[in-house]
């Protein structure tokens, strides 16, 4: 094999125009046919491969060839950016979002530390501080950007394990640590809270559960009760999440009051905002928000409810030294930043899981920027107020049930036309609606019953969206009930 003279796998210019533009022309159709579509493509399990080449190419294809086949594999795709995309937590990318990730991956700068990423450092620390000030957190917020919500939850937890602990857990490993430490989160938590401590070796048992009241928040008189009754068992409490947006419903701790209990028993205060926190920019939801500010840590998801494209997760807090003392390692000489001293001895490996890791505060950046933080809580305030419209129109209609008060941007309600069981009907109307394209509903168990769960968080989505998932749910429902009809 010769030694290489030239580079390799650059492509000449020529080429790299043609990529250039038709990828772009891919993208630009894609975000101006993507309304057009149905939501999610007539699919089956093996479409998407029998559709394209499957053989690993020895000698490379054309790049024409390629971008047909990135055509053929969007179409086949579920598309969460359509305005009548409502499932899970998944929100549109904005343009602008799109185009500085492409600009983040051509960079492809590893923001590992300021000597690695220091452009990509810097923007990332301020788009962090801007994140607190944003949701009113903290204007001087410390944190990274995360893969998403989980992660971010995972690090929290970590981070105030170790400082409570009062041990060097790091080093002695959980088993020479003491009795078992809990945390505590409402039966809403989002799964994650149970998963973390799961991965982190803590147990899902040491999650412990606390009720929630008739509109799914949690109970802070059983907290106490709870926490108290550990403590007399010789466990040891050391943290509380508190949902600000529950996946489920959307609603919101009584933050303030979770904050009283957590100073009372000297627990780490964390908030699961990944969700919801951006519900705070939507003028009339502020007070619900009230005592976020007094958390020792906030999970918040840019690629949630600031339509970034994913992914950008962030966890906000403002004790350094704490992530610091949970991350930070003396052991590996190849990380050590010899030579910087301060601010550029900043490294993002000091505070969370991750050593490579992308770029991903230039879409955060870009898009706030562009957007600006008042056309972006006016969108917040759309996505809320079309969630209370379809909340209106579900109380107003004989054959819908709502099924939990619209506290942030989710719905869930029921259809109740038929006089069958209403938890299978509901699961097949979801099945139903989601295959058809028209719409795009998933679910949550609300109060032991099966609901059909709109989350909107969708700048695309506008009231004759509301008007036509509802039209999609009463058809799915006629032909369900006239075949059962049919067959007796
Ligand atoms: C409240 C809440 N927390 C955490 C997560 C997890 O976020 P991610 O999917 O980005 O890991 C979600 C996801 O929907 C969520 O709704």
């Amino acid at each position: 094999m010769s030694l290489r003279t030239r580079s390799s796998l650059d492509i000449d210019e020529d080429d790299l125009q043609q990529i250039s533009s038709e990828s772009t022309k891919l993208v630009f159709e894609y975000l101006t046919t993507i309304s057009e579509r149905p939501v999610r493509a007539e699919n089956h399990a093996g479409k998407t491969l029998a559709a394209i080449e499957t053989e690993l190419s020895r000698e490379g294809r054309p790049i024409a060839q390629l971008l047909a086949e990135c055509r053929t594999i969007m179409d086949l795709s579920r598309h969460n950016g359509h305005p009548r995309f409502f499932g899970y937590v998944a929100s549109p990318s904005t343009p602008v979002g799109t185009y500085a990730d492409l600009i983040a991956s051509a960079l492809n700068a590893n923001i590992t530390c300021w000597r690695s990423g220091p452009a990509g450092t810097e923007i990332e620390r301020m788009v962090v501080r801007w994140l607190g000030a944003l949701i009113n957190y903290d204007r001087d917020a410390k944190g990274l950007l995360t893969s998403g919500g989980s992660m971010a939850n995972m690090i929290a937890l970590l981070i105030a394990h170790r400082r409570k602990s009062g041990v060097n857990t790091s080093r002695l490993g959980l088993w020479n640590s003491g009795p078992p430490m809990t945390i505590y989160a409402s039966q809403e938590v989002h799964l994650s809270i149970a998963k973390a401590a799961d991965i982190l070796g803590f147990g899902r048992n040491q999650v412990r559960v606390i009720a929630c009241d008739e509109r799914q928040r949690m109970r802070v008189d059983m907290l106490r009760q709870k926490i108290e009754a550990d403590r007399r068992e010789g466990l040891r409490p050391f943290c509380v999440v508190g949902s600000a947006g529950t996946v489920n419903t959307g609603v919101v701790d009584p933050l303030n009051e979770i904050a009283d209990v957590a100073v009372e028993f000297d627990l780490w205060f964390h908030v699961d905002g990944a969700y919801g926190a951006p519900g705070s920019l939507a003028e009339g939801k502020k007070h619900l928000f009230a005592g976020l500010e007094r958390a020792d840590s906030v999970s918040l998801d840019p690629h949630k409810w600031l339509y970034v494209p994913v992914d950008a997760g962030c966890l906000l807090f403002r004790d350094e030294a704490a992530a610091r003392a949970a991350f930070s390692t003396e052991d590996a000489d190849y990380i050590k930043t010899h030579g910087y001293t301060d601010e550029e001895a900043f490294a993002f490996w000091d505070y969370g899981v991750e050593l490579s890791r992308r770029f991903r505060a230039l879409k955060v950046w870009m898009t706030l920027q562009y957007y600006g933080s008042r056309r972006i809580a006016e969108t917040i305030s759309e996505d809320i107020a079309l969630a209370a419209y379809l909340g209106e129109l579900v109380s107003s209609a004989d054959d819908l049930e709502l099924l939990a008060p619209v506290e942030l941007s989710i719905c869930c309600f029921r259809y109740v036309g038929a006089d069958v069981d209403l938890d299978r009907l509901n699961e097949r109307i979801m099945e139903l609606v989601q295959k058809g394209g028209r719409a795009y509903l998933s679910n949550a168990t609300v109060n032991g019953k099966f609901a059909l769960r709109a989350c909107i968080t969708n700048f695309r989505t506008t009231k004759a969206d509301i008007e036509e998932t509802l039209a999609a749910v009463r058809d799915a429902a006629e032909v369900l009930t006239q075949r059962r009809h049919d067959a007796t």
